[in-house]
């Protein structure tokens, strides 16, 4: 089957290359063989130079006064074609005459430095990094400080492993693609179903692992320097896997161009304007019959044209011969198809096709070496900003005290405390006390999880430490496993957890999903907890002595309404895929050290949700004819679990508004027309309905300034999110949009002043249904959070 030989491929990549490439003549295999790798210091040391028996100063490439781009054409330009294409595939050859030592492109640092690429890897020198929580976690945390902090740390132990010769210095992280529907694998990669608060975890993540401190600002794109190189993926309208039999290498997605500029584009375009990343990745998918990897509009035109990226673009892997074998497009040989890539401006291929069938491609006169030398250039731009060439003075002294030091397994604890999301405390259950709480039943299958918290793109992480380890340090833990595994086929179990619940001062059950359920490949049916998980609970419940706290581990939502509506389920907490020190976080907020404020970065559907819809179909909207219900929370209105945004605290928060502009006028040159804008209801029409984005100088900003006052009797955080809703009557438009949000810490009894200012068109503009980014006039409506604080914001055009 496809799939499977597509699997196979993917995973063992790496060790078919690794033997067929000893067969090429002259081409050594340094960065995998670590004893030659870790004295490896950087392209152009005159010693290295010395003892390779080459001359330094005959290669203007090595010479550090001349310009990056001047420096990578000489590189290329001395290059046979033969060497040219050897170096297309993420395992580049090098040119061993030229002193370009062979380099893999592939590492992955998704929520921590992985060992998933074959770029990095562990072993007694360095036996594990920090392991974030998975990046749904992440962003229930809405802390876009602490993102781009944890991607300054990750990228601190990529460089400090780089140095010891374990890592690469290009990451294929963060996965940005936006969690259109619930049943979608791969959430857990995600930060989430809103495009804004995916585009800012790239934008935070990006130059977290990226920027350079005292450069961020540098004006010269093509010099600023590279901490790691970071890639957004997988582009575009990525969002099936595996979802009844229709799979990702084959999906083809029918796509809206509203939906693809609105939804399915924005994060890739937060991610290479505000994030200034160094690549982009194109996904395995069709869409609307044209594999992504192939099609100039989406690459070449939109992302280096439209967004003027800095850097190259990569296929997934496997991504071309995906294309000849499994979608034949257009019956290409595999000539045609790096042809077609190449000139689509796909500049490396994670796999084997570039490097085995271009040369012969270019012969066939189906594309021109000017192509190879483009891509190429960018190639050699990013490892020279990465100080491949001439070193990084900067990160020498990184080793490793800088990996899995006391800070960074802090950050990863604290990040994870962050991203838990509290639903349920009735009677303020919540948090359980030490002076009464003596004894704890611990059970369900994720009582005891360990490898399960570190999700999937993990590494081996420092350490582990499971639900019970961090109950343990509060009280005497009574653990029974309750159902073998998540998929709690037997129910014999259920006895001994039922027992340790009448026996105990309080019950913990810790249920949910994992990587068998939802994963890469692997699409859900269903949003139940699998096998007798529910029958487990409910039983527990039924019995306890104590109160019942009940700890969900998932990604996408699970249908828990039983559990919900279950007054002796005292206490509901999601702790999504925690990391490497889950187990402390969850015991952290249970006993009342941490006070939690996460919010849920998706849906929580109700279960019938998924039969109203097929995973295939790709709008957001509601489609009537077809009786579909919309997606995400700005375009469902229906009934749910729990809401986007939801979470709640120990204790409580008002929100007051101080101050606010309720009017911006924007200034319309004479030779701007006015646009049109689809209305429902023409009464509400303005005259002048909207304007065309693109003809604005767009730099009307709104303020407006809220207290928020912690009235209760604990400290703790308060996500304050930013919503705009726009004028009442435009035809089939979002119910309402993120477009701010800043987590502030209020101690109990005092206040915070939080300021936004937001750009109008970024706000409030919108995009229509043939694609056009519109600023519509009238009353749009500014609401924080729940909506207890709302104002209208009128917007009317001027001077024409
Ligand atoms: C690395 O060290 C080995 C011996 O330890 C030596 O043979 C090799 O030439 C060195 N490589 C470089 C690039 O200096
Ligand atoms: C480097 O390039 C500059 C500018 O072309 C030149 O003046 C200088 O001599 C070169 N240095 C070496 C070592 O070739
Ligand atoms: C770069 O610009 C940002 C935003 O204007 C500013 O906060 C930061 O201090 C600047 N960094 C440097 C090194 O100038
Ligand atoms: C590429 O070429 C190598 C070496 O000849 C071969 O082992 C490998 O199977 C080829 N891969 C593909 C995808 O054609
Ligand atoms: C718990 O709360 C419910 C309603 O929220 C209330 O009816 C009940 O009396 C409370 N129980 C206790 C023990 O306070
Ligand atoms: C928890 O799991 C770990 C590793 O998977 C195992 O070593 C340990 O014995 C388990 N703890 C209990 C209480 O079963
Ligand atoms: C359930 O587990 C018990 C205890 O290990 C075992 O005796 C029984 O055969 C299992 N039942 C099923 C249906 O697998
Ligand atoms: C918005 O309010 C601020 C503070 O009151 C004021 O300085 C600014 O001029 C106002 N802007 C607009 C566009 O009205
Ligand atoms: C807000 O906090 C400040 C101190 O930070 C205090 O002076 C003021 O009274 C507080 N205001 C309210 C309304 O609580």
């Amino acid at each position: 089957m496809a799939q499977s030989s597509i699997l196979i491929v993917s995973i063992f990549v790496f060790f078919i290359l690794s033997t067929t490439a000893r067969r090429f003549p002259g081409r050594t295999l340094l960065l995998d063989d670590s004893s030659s790798m870790s004295n490896f210091t950087f392209v152009c040391d005159p010693s290295r130079y010395v003892n390779l028996g080459l001359d330094i100063s005959s290669f203007r490439f090595c010479n550090s006064s001349l310009s990056f781009p001047e420096r990578t054409k000489d590189l290329v330009d001395r290059m046979t074609l033969s060497e040219k294409v050897a170096q297309l595939g993420h395992r580049a050859f090098g040119v061993a005459r030229l002193g370009l030592p062979p380099y893999n492109w592939w590492s992955e640092a998704l929520h921590g430095v992985s060992n998933v690429g074959p770029g990095t890897r562990f072993d007694d020198v360095v036996p594990g990094a920090t392991s974030f929580p998975n990046v749904i976690s992440m962003a229930a945390s809405f802390n876009e400080a602490m993102w781009k902090t944890i991607g300054q740390v990750v990228s601190t132990e990529a460089r400090a492993m780089y140095n010891l010769g374990r890592a690469g210095l290009t990451y294929w992280s963060p996965n940005v693609n936006v969690v259109r529907d619930p049943r979608w694998g791969r959430t857990l990669e995600t930060p989430g179903e809103d495009p804004f608060v995916v585009g800012k975890y790239a934008v935070n993540y990006v130059r977290g692992l990226q920027d350079v401190e005292g450069t961020e600002n540098a004006t010269d794109l093509n010099s600023r320097p590279l901490k790691v190189s970071s890639c957004c993926k997988h582009y575009a309208a990525y969002d099936v896997d595996n979802w009844l039999g229709v799979e990702r290498y084959t999906f083809d997605a029918k796509v809206t161009e509203q939906d693809m500029l609105e939804t399915f584009l924005k994060p890739f375009e937060m991610c290479v304007k505000e994030g200034d990343v160094s690549s982009v990745m194109c996904s395995y998918n069709k869409v609307h019959g044209l594999p992504t990897c192939a099609d100039p509009a989406l690459l070449k035109d939109t992302i280096r044209g439209d967004w003027d990226l800095h850097g190259y673009i990569v296929s997934d892997c496997d991504s071309i011969e995906v294309m000849v074998d499994h979608q034949h497009f257009l019956q290409d040989t595999n000539e045609d198809a790096v042809a077609q890539t190449l000139k689509a401006g796909l500049d490396l291929d994670c796999g084997q096709f570039y490097p085995n069938f271009t040369e012969d491609s270019v012969r066939q006169g189906k594309v021109s070496v000017k192509n190879i030398d483009k891509s190429l250039n960018y190639l050699y731009v990013v490892l020279m900003r990465l100080g491949f060439f001439d070193g990084s003075p900067k990160f020498q002294s990184l080793g490793s005290r800088d990996i899995c030091n006391d800070e960074h397994i802090e950050l990863a604890t604290e990040s994870a405390r962050q991203g838990i999301v509290l639903l349920k405390n009735d009677n303020d259950t919540l948090p359980l006390d030490t002076s009464t709480i003596k004894t704890l039943a611990v059970v369900g299958p994720h009582a005891n999880a360990t490898s399960v918290m570190l999700g999937n793109y993990a590494g081996v992480p420092c350490r582990v430490k499971s639900p019970i380890d961090g109950l343990s340090e509060y009280a005497k833990v009574n653990y029974q496993m309750g159902c073998e595994n998540v998929a709690c086929k037997n129910d014999t179990f259920i006895f001994g957890a039922m027992d340790a619940a009448k026996n105990s001062d309080a019950t913990v059950i810790l249920g949910g999903i994992d990587l068998s359920i939802e994963a890469e490949s692997l699409d859900r049916v269903d949003l139940l907890l699998p096998g007798f998980q529910t029958q487990l609970i409910q039983q527990v419940a039924a019995v306890s002595k104590g109160p019942v706290v009940l700890v969900i581990m998932s990604a996408g939502g699970i249908d828990i309404s039983f559990a919900k509506n279950n007054p002796n389920i005292k206490a509901i907490v999601w702790a999504g895929y925690p990391g490497e020190e889950g187990g402390r976080a969850i015991a952290d907020v249970i006993f009342g050290k941490h006070n939690p404020g996460g919010r849920l970065p998706l849906t929580w559907y109700e279960a019938d949700y998924v039969n109203l819809l097929p995973m295939t179909s790709m709008p957001l909207r509601p489609v009537k004819s077809l009786g579909y219900p919309g997606r995400t929370y700005k375009f469902y209105d229906g009934p749910v679990v729990y809401p986007f945004g939801y979470g709640l605290s120990y204790t409580s928060f008002t929100h007051t508004l101080v101050s606010a502009n309720r009017s911006l006028a924007v200034n319309l040159d004479k030779t701007i027309q006015c646009r049109d804008i689809a209305y429902e209801d023409t009464a509400f029409k303005p005259d002048c309905a909207a304007a065309l984005v693109d003809d604005l100088t767009c730099s009307n900003e709104f303020e407006f300034e809220i207290k928020v006052e912690n009235s209760g009797k604990m400290d703790g955080s308060q996500v304050v999110i930013v919503y705009s809703k726009p004028p009442s009557g435009i035809s089939s438009t979002h119910i309402k949009q993120v477009v701010g949000f800043q987590r502030v810490f209020v101690d109990a009894g005092g206040n915070e002043s939080v300021k936004f200012k937001l750009n109008a068109c970024k706000s409030l503009g919108l995009i229509d249904f043939s694609g056009y980014n519109l600023l519509p006039a009238g009353g749009h409506t500014i609401v924080v959070g729940d909506g207890d604080v709302s104002f209208p914001l009128q917007l009317s055009f001027h001077g024409n």
